[in-house]
């Protein structure tokens, strides 16, 4: 190889130069190597017309396009608040600022389009995703793949781009056992399991599974997909009793970048199989069919708490600490929760008319055994809030109320959204294990004090624990984090600013990364995050996203894409390439 590069590079600098500019940068609109009308329209004639040349969907309210319709434009602001509404439109992502803020739906703000993609393949068999992918590749086009626009890292959009919208792959299958194809005749895995197209989302996917009496491990908002979720790992209300959702699946259907539509299982293509569950998105091809392991429905506790104080309580970060160090001890019990440790904090729900320091959440009992009721759940959440409050009596006022629904669904449907969108914001998150939610209370606090934002404060989702330590995914492991092998606690936390205020974002995102999720990075600096919900400019991403799987994962990705031809930050193997004026090149 050596020799054939060094006489190609004596041969002559015409040809070199051409091939270099072919491969050094993805094409993009106006440069020669993009593709032209013509090949555009054949690859619309093999889709069966089924290519989009999507305008940016704020255009409609900004009076110089030429799209401009107030009552479209109406219709468009209304919907850019909700969640489902970017789901259904073929470009749109939940976060304005993936876009680049390039089209906002307000006539104030410029509308050029350029963070969108140029097109976009509206798939609904894996057929089209192949014409789509193979497109890509022979073209050197970059490719970007949509489900909902629900990511946080903006990993499911890019300017001058083709994206594939897998929203229409649609279909739900029901097994009451699953034979993995390619594996021996006489084995079955024992137990009921869905096949899901990578366009389902939570919402439906949990309804069709309560139809059945049947539960799924599931996200927590009815919008996400399964796409991202169980390419990134997946933690659900009910993770820490069966697992991530990554180690539920059974079954993947994938376009390879190669362009093959493969079946991956414990019998073939395992490495393939092993990297999907947890290795993310877009990266290892695009999922086009899932099979999942469903669990039969039981009962679902539920208590919702809240201890509030008055603001700037000395007591308060130690309380909260305390409180924290109970959660290994919760998960024991079976117990999984969403809390929120908010100081300044008012709340409509509560009843909460002047700021409080506060923390308050719901914490969940799935009713496994005949003592794993609401009553037990109460009683367990209220001896947490006695202990953490004991040694300040009259400062802290506590509050819960218990629900017992028949299944999950029950508690799911009224509580998965409506989920606000068409916000400008980032995350950041750490896993803790029980070192660090154990060993030095005063860290603890310290830590969780630094990490919160005022008025907004930190999340601390008790969803890793018993189910995931004790996982059995198929085949004997997958590429979800090692550190959510530890983790009891998922810490999240996040930062805002109106579009386009680019100084508020730089000193949000200074925030966020150097001093709330820093303090978090300190208290346990030998775990990691969580990639489906993390800061997206994270040092050392690849072993805090995916710890020790992810020299594995980069020669998986290499086997499957030699080409890049699937390119996100910060995605595994994304190393080699730079976004520069908009425009993807090699380093
Ligand atoms: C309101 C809200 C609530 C959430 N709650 C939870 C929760 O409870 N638990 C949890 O674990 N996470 C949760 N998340 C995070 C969620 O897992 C991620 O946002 C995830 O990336 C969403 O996947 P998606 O397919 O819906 O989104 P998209 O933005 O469409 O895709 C996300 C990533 O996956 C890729 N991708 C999507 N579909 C495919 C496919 N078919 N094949 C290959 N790659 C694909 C995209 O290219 C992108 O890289 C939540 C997010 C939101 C916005
Ligand atoms: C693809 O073809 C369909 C049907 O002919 C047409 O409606 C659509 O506009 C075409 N897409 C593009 C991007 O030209
Ligand atoms: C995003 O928009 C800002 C302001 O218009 C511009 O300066 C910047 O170059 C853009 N970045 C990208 C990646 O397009
Ligand atoms: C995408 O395809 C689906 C299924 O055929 C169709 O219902 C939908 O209208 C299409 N979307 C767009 C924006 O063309
Ligand atoms: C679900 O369970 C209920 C109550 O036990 C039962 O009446 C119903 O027939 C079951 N439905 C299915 C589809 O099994
Ligand atoms: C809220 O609290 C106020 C004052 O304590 C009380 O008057 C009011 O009835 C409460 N409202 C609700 C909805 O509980
Ligand atoms: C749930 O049941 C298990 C098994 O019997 C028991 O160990 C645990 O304490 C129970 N938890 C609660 C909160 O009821
Ligand atoms: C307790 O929670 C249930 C379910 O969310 C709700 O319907 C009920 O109103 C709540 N009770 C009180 C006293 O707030
Ligand atoms: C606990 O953490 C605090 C604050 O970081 C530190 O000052 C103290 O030395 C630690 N204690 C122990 C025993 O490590
Ligand atoms: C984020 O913070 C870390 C730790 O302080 C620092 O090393 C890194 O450079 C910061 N990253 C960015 C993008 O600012």
């Amino acid at each position: 190889m050596a020799k054939v590069s060094s006489l190609i590079q004596f041969l002559g600098l015409t040809t070199l130069s051409l091939a270099w500019s072919h491969t050094h940068c993805k094409a993009a609109p106006g440069s020669p190597f993009w593709p032209s009308d013509i090949e555009w329209s054949q690859l619309n004639t093999t889709l069966s017309g089924r290519l989009l040349a999507p305008s940016p969907p704020g255009a409609v309210c900004h009076p110089t396009q030429p799209d401009f319709n107030v009552l479209s434009c109406l219709a468009v602001q209304t919907g850019w608040l909700t969640s489902s509404w970017h789901a259904d439109n073929p470009v749109s992502t939940i976060e304005n600022n993936w876009n680049n803020d390039t089209c906002i739906p307000l006539p104030t703000y410029p509308c050029t389009g350029e963070g969108y993609p140029v097109y976009v393949v509206n798939a609904t068999c894996a057929n089209d995703v192949k014409l789509g992918v193979d497109f890509a590749r022979e073209n050197g086009v970059r490719l970007v793949v949509k489900g909902t626009g629900h990511d946080y890292l903006g990993r499911s959009v890019a300017p001058n781009s083709l994206s594939i919208w897998t929203h229409h792959l649609r279909g739900l299958d029901f097994h009451d056992s699953f034979r993995p194809q390619g594996c021996s005749p006489s084995f079955e895995i024992e137990g009921p399991a869905i096949t899901a197209a990578s366009g389902t989302q939570m919402l439906e996917l949990d309804y069709e599974a309560h139809l059945r009496n049947l539960t799924i491990v599931g996200g927590g908002a009815g919008t996400v997909g399964v796409g991202g979720y169980l390419t990134g790992g997946g933690h659900s209300a009910l993770s820490s009793t069966y697992g991530m959702a990554a180690d539920q699946v059974l079954e993947i259907e994938i376009v390879t970048p190669g362009g093959d539509i493969l079946i991956a299982n414990e019998c073939q293509h395992t490495d393939l199989f092993w990297a999907v569950r947890g290795g993310g998105g877009s990266t290892f091809g695009v999922l086009t069919s899932v099979t999942i392991k469903a669990f039969p429905s039981t009962q679902f506790n539920t208590v919702t708490a809240l201890i509030a104080t008055a603001p700037g309580t000395d007591a308060y970060w130690s309380v909260i600490a305390n409180i924290l160090s109970q959660f290994p001890s919760l998960d024991e019990l079976g117990i999984s929760a969403y809390t929120f440790i908010v100081t300044s904090f008012m709340s409509a729900d509560f009843n909460i008319t002047s700021p409080i320091d506060g923390y308050y959440g719901i914490f969940m009992l799935p009713g496994l055994h005949p003592e794993n009721t609401s009553t037990s759940l109460e009683a367990a959440v209220k001896q947490v809030f006695a202990d953490a409050t004991a040694s300040y009596p009259g400062q802290f006022v506590t509050y819960t109320n218990a629900t017992s629904y028949p299944d999950f669904w029950g508690y799911y449907e009224p509580n998965n959204g409506p989920l606000s969108a068409g916000n400008d914001g980032l995350l950041g998150s750490r896993l803790l294990d029980k070192k660090a939610l154990t060993e030095n209370l005063t860290a603890l606090a310290e830590a969780f004090k630094t990490a919160s934002p005022l008025g907004i404060g930190a999340q601390a989702y008790l969803v890793g624990g018993r189910g995931v330590q004790n996982a059995k995914p198929r085949g004997g492991s997958n590429a979800v984090n090692s550190a959510w092998r530890k983790a009891f606690v998922h810490s999240v936390i996040s930062v805002g600013w109106n579009p386009l205020d680019e100084k508020t974002k730089e000193e949000q995102e200074a925030l966020l990364n150097g001093t709330y999720t820093e303090a978090l990075r300190k208290l346990a600096p030998d775990m990691g995050a969580y990639i489906n919900e993390a800061y997206v400019n994270e040092p050392d991403w690849q072993h805090t996203f995916w710890g020790d799987n992810y020299e594995r994962l980069l020669e998986i990705k290499k086997k499957y894409d030699p080409w890049d031809v699937l390119w996100c930050h910060p995605c595994v193997g994304s190393e080699g390439w730079e976004v520069v004026d908009n425009v993807l090149c090699r380093v």
